[in-house]
């Protein structure tokens, strides 16, 4: 029998490269970010993808006439088109459970980096300013994360890695937010539920970690900021369209909150001209939430599995919620 095409658009190591080549023809093009009309062309021909950031729309399907199966190698989903896939039966899978320590453990370096301002210090030091009048001083002092109040705004698999981390590490007070209760974590991590507006009242830290949906976009606006503490710092760790980011340069600008850590934007790559790149109370990232050796390492391999699987229905893959035919559990 023939083996599947499948068009590779993510740079694997090579165990994963393995797993693809023993059960697929593997085409693996010169550049992993092509133009969408490239991505177009080399897609006629292949039964699976895999990528984190194509987007698969109507478009896409059209000219994707054989396609079965799109592998994202990351646990954000949002490049997909979800109504259209499901109308072609496409199955769309992610990379789940491996990297949920390593985020969590991200969103607490942004949270310690902006509270302790340790960008802005580490600055000044290798300015050779240590020593010299302000440096270091009142001027620079931070807010404390220990037993401080954290308000968790999506309480999936990685909030409940950052309220594990805030109540068993720092003595901190964790609120959430989400669709639903979390019964675990409020056991575990003495959590309490709030809606919105009180969570951002009675927070210091902010931390978003909802997924980007059509009920999310934008769900954190000016009149969110204003409710927040002046010595909030608002951290980001899951997608920059969650957040009005005009809004969160003005909050920033005038001191409406303390502070911000950011790993992700409404634009990516952040370009020179983004005003929050300019402020000196915002930790920036370059949306690195999962980007360590091992874990992007076992995000390859769990992306490859899952084509390889999805294809050939021969192994569990995880595909995403919306488009489990039977509702089942994560791995199907
Ligand atoms: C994810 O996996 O969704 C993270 O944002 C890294 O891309």
């Amino acid at each position: 029998m023939a083996m599947p095409k499948v068009l590779v658009l993510k740079p694997l190591p090579e165990e994963a490269k393995r797993i693809v080549r023993e059960r697929c023809e593997m085409f693996e093009p010169q550049t992993f970010s092509p133009s969408r009309e490239q991505a177009l062309e080399w897609i006629a021909d292949a039964e699976g993808l895999l990528t984190n950031d194509v987007r698969i729309d109507a478009e896409l399907l059209n000219a994707a006439t054989k396609l079965k199966v799109v592998s994202n190698q990351s646990v954000g989903y949002d490049n997909f088109d979800l109504a259209a896939m499901k109308e072609r039966g496409i199955v769309g899978t992610h990379t789940p459970y491996v990297l949920d320590d390593t985020v969590a453990d991200l969103a607490f370096a942004l949270m310690l980096s902006a509270a302790r301002r340790v960008p802005e210090l580490d600055a000044q030091v290798k300015q050779g300013k240590w020593g010299q009048p302000g440096c270091g001083g009142e001027a620079h002092y931070g807010v404390d994360v220990h037993h401080a109040t954290i308000g968790i705004v999506g309480m999936g698999r990685i909030g409940e890695a950052v309220a594990r981390r805030a109540a068993l590490g720092f003595g901190m007070k964790v609120l959430y937010n989400a669709r639903s209760r979390k019964p675990a974590a409020e056991q575990a991590y003495g959590a309490e539920f709030r809606s919105l507006e009180p969570l951002l009242e009675q927070s210091d830290f902010v931390v978003l970690l909802a997924p980007y949906t059509p009920e999310t976009a934008r769900m954190i606006r000016a009149e969110h900021f204003a409710r927040m503490k002046p010595t909030a710092v608002f951290v980001n760790a899951s997608r920059g369209q969650l957040v009005d980011e005009p809004a969160l340069v003005e909050a920033l600008r005038s001191r409406r909150i303390f502070a911000a850590g950011l790993d992700v934007y409404e634009h990516e790559p952040a370009k020179a001209g983004n005003p929050l790149l300019a402020l000196p109370n915002v930790v920036t990232l370059p949306h690195i939430g999962s980007a360590t050796a091992k874990t992007r390492h076992q995000m390859a391999v769990t992306a490859a599995n899952n084509l390889v699987g999805a294809l050939l229905n021969d192994r569990p893959v995880h595909v995403v919620p919306e488009l489990r035919k039977n509702g089942g559990g994560p791995a199907q």
